[in-house]
């Protein structure tokens, strides 16, 4: 069993077996997010630097040219899962279309698909508040042997057998689940070692956190703007206290802990919503259901909604049970 201030490298060898499919690739695959997501974190540490060692476009002093660090993340993760013949295919919010992979040699061997947000909350970067990667892999569903389809991608959440996110906050963090549980480990930057801290996250049942962005309020559909008005009134735990850093991976992480209900909805100028179904919603839909939370569009389970397009949006609430129940019951009833 899973012991505190394992490594995660112990952790990856220890729970092979408790995979579903047990050929060691999918433990490869995470193994690599792990790597991708260290050289990622130590770049995204040097952002404050920006003005010692070059702006976007510059030419730094060793002679490299500087990235947008979403693009940097997007590259590094791409390159890390490139070399490693696990993955087949990958689908990013910085690519128009997903990019395919074929196996070493060269018979399309590979059979995971990722789907991933290489830097989340990148606006934040500036203002040095938490940014993070989320990541969500599939099995194709293609004949291995042949170039991965679109099909490949357009998978419904409930397939995933992996997700995960990495938040880049006062500690690094790397937090993942393939379907037995959510487990968080910790980066000792010292040493380059990520160490098991947070075994078996759960979101608490209920929680007295509310995460929207009210800025947008007046736009909101009824539903929410009554469910908002509940959080704020006095009776019961209420009012509920509002924390939004506008990075999901930084608010999730927290509500999980603390237990809370983040919500993304459409809006009148946003009629989809602003998440990203593919690479937002299902990986953190997966990681809420599989720590005891709750995700849906309002409606619907996120998990279950069957996508038509890579880079589709949709209304996003999530986090502790009772909380997105409520929000749901406001939703019917407006
Ligand atoms: P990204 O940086 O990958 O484009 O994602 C930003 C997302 C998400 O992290 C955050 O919760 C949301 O956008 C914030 O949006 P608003 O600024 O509209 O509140
Ligand atoms: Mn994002
Ligand atoms: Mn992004």
């Amino acid at each position: 069993m899973s012991k505190k201030n394992q490594t995660l490298g112990e952790f990856i060898i220890e729970n092979q077996s408790s995979f579903k499919y047990t050929s060691g690739e999918l433990s490869r695959l995470i193994n690599s997010i792990r790597l991708a997501a260290k050289v990622v974190n130590h770049e995204v540490n040097k952002a404050g630097l920006v003005d010692i060692i070059g702006a976007v476009g510059e030419t730094n002093v060793q002679g490299e040219d500087q990235q947008k660090l979403d693009v940097y993340a997007n590259n590094k993760f791409i390159q890390t899962m490139t070399k490693r013949n696990i993955v087949c295919g990958i689908a990013s919010e910085e690519e128009d279309d997903f990019i395919s992979i074929n196996s070493q040699d060269e018979n399309h061997q590979n059979k995971y698909v990722v789907l991933i947000d290489p830097l989340d909350g990148s606006s934040n970067i500036d203002v040095n508040v938490s940014v993070g990667t989320i990541f969500s892999v599939f099995r194709r569903v293609t004949p291995v042997g042949t170039p991965v389809k679109i099909e490949d991608f357009l998978q419904k959440g409930n397939q995933q057998v992996a997700a995960g996110y990495v938040v880049y906050g006062t500690s690094t963090m790397l937090v993942y689940t393939t379907g037995d549980g959510v487990n968080g480990f910790t980066l000792n930057p010292a040493i380059g070692t990520f160490y098991l801290s947070h075994p078996d996250m759960q979101f608490p049942e209920n929680g007295q956190i509310y995460s929207v962005n009210e800025g947008n309020y007046i736009h909101f559909p009824q539903g929410i703007k009554n469910y908002i008005k509940y959080c704020q009134q006095e009776e019961g735990d209420r009012p509920y206290t509002s924390r939004y850093i506008g990075s999901l991976v930084s608010d999730f992480h927290r509500n999980m802990i603390k237990g809370g209900i983040y919500l993304y909805p459409k809006s009148s100028t946003n009629s989809e919503g602003k998440l990203r179904l593919l690479y937002e919603c299902n990986p953190m839909a997966f990681l809420a259901e599989q720590a005891n939370g709750k995700a849906s569009d309002g409606f619907t389970r996120i998990l279950d909604i069957q996508p038509t397009e890579l880079h589709q949006r949709v209304p996003f609430i999530c986090g502790s049970k009772n909380m997105v129940e409520k929000a749901e019951e406001f939703m019917r009833n407006a």
